[in-house]
């Protein structure tokens, strides 16, 4: 465990970092005076609302965790990821350079998954079988959100289908309060895989993605939508954010919203040395060594 430098209230916990108190105490207050119809929530997924380490082991991202049922392509895509991820998570990759790397990475997985074939069954037994947790304190967030009719836009690089079968399986209940906007598959009638819908998001141009991709996670009935629908209108007059994410590309995904204000938490899970100083200055609240959502919670709380 990393102990935090610069604790600013000795009560709180030593894994939050807040670079500038007085900056967020002065967000924190424009928000409350708004009051909470004009909050909408945007949150990374794999490593934000997912725990970096399950059950003692390292928690897999929904690209890592999927078994297309062909061992051969599975090997392929581990391949792709222990050759990209190293530099994914490199202090010292020039951006545009990474950005390059990242789509040849994406473009040759998501080739893979369809030349080697995928079935929706997959992506069941997959998610069933898969190293994947929420971060502690999930519900509650994801309830006291639903209570305050705060819609909450989940903005992932990983797979869409895929989050929202992680969210059918490990949610006692559905959120319709809840979006996701991420790299969708296309399926033929038999459920096999023939595609892949629109431009691909990676982590570092997720501020090139519109929020019209949003798809509503279950329709009126409850059930389970598949097609991307209209996100704009879901937070149409939200003029405050509170962002979530695990990488300094996840900021880019409030740049489609003209917002008054943003609060952002970043959660730094590796490599904290080399990293702490720019999240610090980059997000208003560090969240470092896997910890809960409860923080966050209470933020909201906050704001109220
Ligand atoms: O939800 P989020 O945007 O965090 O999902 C992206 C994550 O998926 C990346 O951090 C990356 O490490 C992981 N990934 C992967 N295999 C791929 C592509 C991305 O594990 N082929
Ligand atoms: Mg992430």
């Amino acid at each position: 465990n990393v102990k935090c430098p610069n604790v600013v209230n000795p009560k709180m916990s030593p894994n939050i970092v807040i670079g500038n108190p007085d900056e967020l105490a002065k967000k924190k207050a424009a928000i409350r005076a708004a009051g909470m119809s004009s909050l909408q929530v945007i949150a990374d997924f794999d490593m934000t609302l997912t725990k970096y380490m399950v059950e003692g082991r390292r928690g897999q991202s929904t690209h890592a965790l999927l078994s297309q049922g062909s061992s051969d392509y599975d090997r392929k895509r581990q391949e792709l990821f222990d050759f990209y991820y190293p530099m994914e998570i490199s202090p010292l990759i020039p951006v545009e350079e990474k950005t390059k790397l990242m789509e040849t990475w994406w473009g040759k997985s998501h080739a893979l998954l369809v030349e080697g074939g995928l079935n929706i069954e997959n992506i069941r037994k997959s998610v069933h079988k898969g190293t994947v947790g929420f971060r502690e304190g999930i519900t509650d967030f994801f309830e006291i959100l639903d209570g305050e009719n705060v819609p909450l836009l989940i903005f992932s690089a990983g797979l869409a289908d895929i989050i929202e079968e992680i969210l059918r399986q490990k949610l006692h209940r559905a959120f319709p309060n809840i979006r996701v906007v991420s790299n969708r598959m296309n399926f033929d009638t038999d459920g096999n895989l023939i595609g892949f819908v629109g431009k691909t998001i990676h982590v570092l141009n997720k501020n090139e993605h519109a929020l019209e991709m949003a798809a509503p996670l279950h329709d009126e009935e409850g059930h389970a939508v598949a097609s991307n629908g209209n996100g704009a209108s879901f937070v149409k007059g939200k003029k405050n954010v509170l962002l979530l994410g695990d990488h300094l590309g996840d900021l880019g995904m409030s740049d489609g919203v003209v917002y008054d204000n943003r609060i952002s938490v970043g959660f730094l899970n590796e490599n904290v040395e080399n990293w702490l100083d720019t999240y610090r200055k980059a997000f208003d609240i560090v969240i470092l060594n896997d910890g809960p959502l409860d923080y966050v919670v209470e933020l909201i709380h906050e704001l109220r």
